[in-house]
């Protein structure tokens, strides 16, 4: 960790005590109680946060490691659950919270950690169960309502144990008769822990994208025959159904928006697995809500990316920036960076026409953890808005995560290679597709944004 990112924790610990001692006054009732009067305990004051910010993780056949849901499981875990919410480790997230306000933030407040924190530090007392509140219901398998569809990868694909993978396709025809509308989707791999990142693609029925392709059955590029189609597997126009990675939550977008699925459409699952040392199978499903009625707006999925990125070996700090203007009015809903293993921050920015910066997300980056941020307000932005990415790479020994800190780094697949994308999801009218979008009324300077 360097300097910088070390002050950076100082400071926000030292904010949180400060509040803390506020918060615990609060929660005594409003005397001016220290932290020794207010002793919480696991079912009146500590369950009650597990079931709000951490069971969606921390239940069997989720991310997390262990469950906690009853005292048992939770005590022997006391100490670490008090160090991680302290440090902010825990619920992952990752913005820079002076920046934007996003509905998704599940962060916890400064009493909600003086809680936990003080529980831990009196021996963690469990207290009397019949102060727990009532079991929260999960349900098994998914964080949407029951789909109306399950598109699942017809045939599993076999992990090796080591290794590295290359990407891996699958096509899955929908056989929709008729064009859908998606409001809620969650994409699920059965062996989430093999699976780094995932991309599901709505190929339409027109698309000459990996048309030479098998269906119904995973390959990678190099299996195909045609030297142009193994290049065209990383570049296509098909708008994105959904961008999956650890900790990326089901996608519900707001009401009078969603995603767009034409009959006859395929969906094109891409699948960076990546291994552990037991081989495995994996068979990814994608569940789907539909809307109950035809939206005003089609969401879109867009990226600002730069692949000129050619990372000196060495350097902790390396800035990389790309810029694009919108080609017509659209609304803003969330932000999903990307990059690899030396990934360090990610920013989105509008460049206003003054040349003055409004920061929309500042993210110190993790590349275990790549998180949507969903805007609390979804922001309109008008045709010729400049948006602007800016990422930073730590190629470092002092990376903890470096795989190679003396090689020169450029684009690629695999994560010892990097990326820089800024995912964004905007509406746009229901009527107009991807490509329509793109089309400029006007006569614009710069058009670096790519599809
Ligand atoms: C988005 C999913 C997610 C949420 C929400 C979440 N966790 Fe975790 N948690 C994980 C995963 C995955 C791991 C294991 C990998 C890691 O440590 O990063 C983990 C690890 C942990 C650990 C172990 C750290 C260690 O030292 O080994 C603790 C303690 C923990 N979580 C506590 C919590 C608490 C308390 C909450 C709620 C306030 C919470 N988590 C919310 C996914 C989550």
């Amino acid at each position: 960790m360097n300097r910088a990112l070390i002050l950076a924790t100082v400071a926000i610990v030292a904010l949180v005590l400060v509040a803390d001692h506020l918060m615990a006054g609060t929660i005594a009732g409003g005397s001016p109680a220290s932290s020794q009067t207010f002793s919480p305990t696991f079912y009146k004051d500590v369950l009650p946060i597990l079931q709000e910010r951490c069971q969606s993780c921390h239940r069997p056949e989720e991310a997390a490691p262990m469950p906690l849901f009853t005292y048992e499981q939770t005590r022997p875990w006391a100490e670490k659950i008090a160090a991680a919410v302290e440090q902010r480790m825990m619920p992952p997230w990752f913005a820079d919270p002076r920046y934007g306000h996003f509905s998704n933030d599940p962060s916890l407040t400064a009493g909600q950690i003086a809680t936990i924190v003080n529980w831990a530090q009196a021996g963690a007392p469990a207290g009397s169960a019949n102060d727990a509140p009532p079991p929260r219901k999960w349900t098994d398998g998914w964080n949407i309502p029951q789909p109306d569809v399950i598109v699942q990868m017809p045939k599993p694909v076999a992990i090796p144990a080591h290794g590295e993978v290359e990407y891996t396709y699958e096509i899955v025809p929908t056989n929709f008769s008729e064009d859908k509308w998606v409001q809620m989707i969650e994409v699920r791999p059965s062996s989430p822990a093999h699976v780094h990142h995932a991309v599901v693609y709505i190929r339409p029925p027109g698309s000459a994208w990996l048309r030479h392709a098998p269906a119904n059955t995973p390959f990678t590029a190099s299996m195909l025959k045609d030297p142009e189609e193994q290049r065209q597997a990383h570049e296509t126009t098909s708008d994105l159904l959904l961008v999956y990675a650890p900790g990326s939550a089901a996608e519900r977008f707001p009401d009078g928006m969603a995603k767009f699925i034409p009959a006859g459409s395929d969906l094109v699952f891409q699948i960076h697995y990546t291994t552990s040392g037991d081989a495995a199978r994996d068979q990814t499903s994608a569940g789907l809500v539909f809307a109950k009625t035809v939206p005003a707006r089609r969401v879109v999925t867009l990226q600002l990316n730069n692949h000129a990125i050619i990372i000196p070996p060495g350097v902790d700090d390396f800035r990389v920036e790309v810029q694009g203007t919108l080609p017509n009015d659209a609304t803003l809903l969330s932000l999903f960076p990307h990059m690899h293993l030396r990934g360090k921050r990610f920013e989105y920015d509008i460049v206003h026409k003054d040349g003055s910066i409004e920061p929309l997300l500042r993210v110190n980056y993790h590349f275990h953890w790549q998180l949507t941020y969903k805007l609390a307000e979804p922001r309109e932005l008008k045709a010729g808005t400049t948006l602007r990415a800016i990422a930073w790479y730590d190629n470092s020994k002092n990376n903890p995560h470096n795989p190679d800190p003396d090689r020169t780094v450029t684009w690629g697949d695999q994560t010892s290679d990097e990326m820089m994308v800024g995912f964004f999801d905007v509406g746009i009218p229901a009527s107009m597709d991807k490509w329509q979008f793109f089309i400029r009324n006007t006569h614009d300077e710069d058009h670096q944004e790519k599809q």
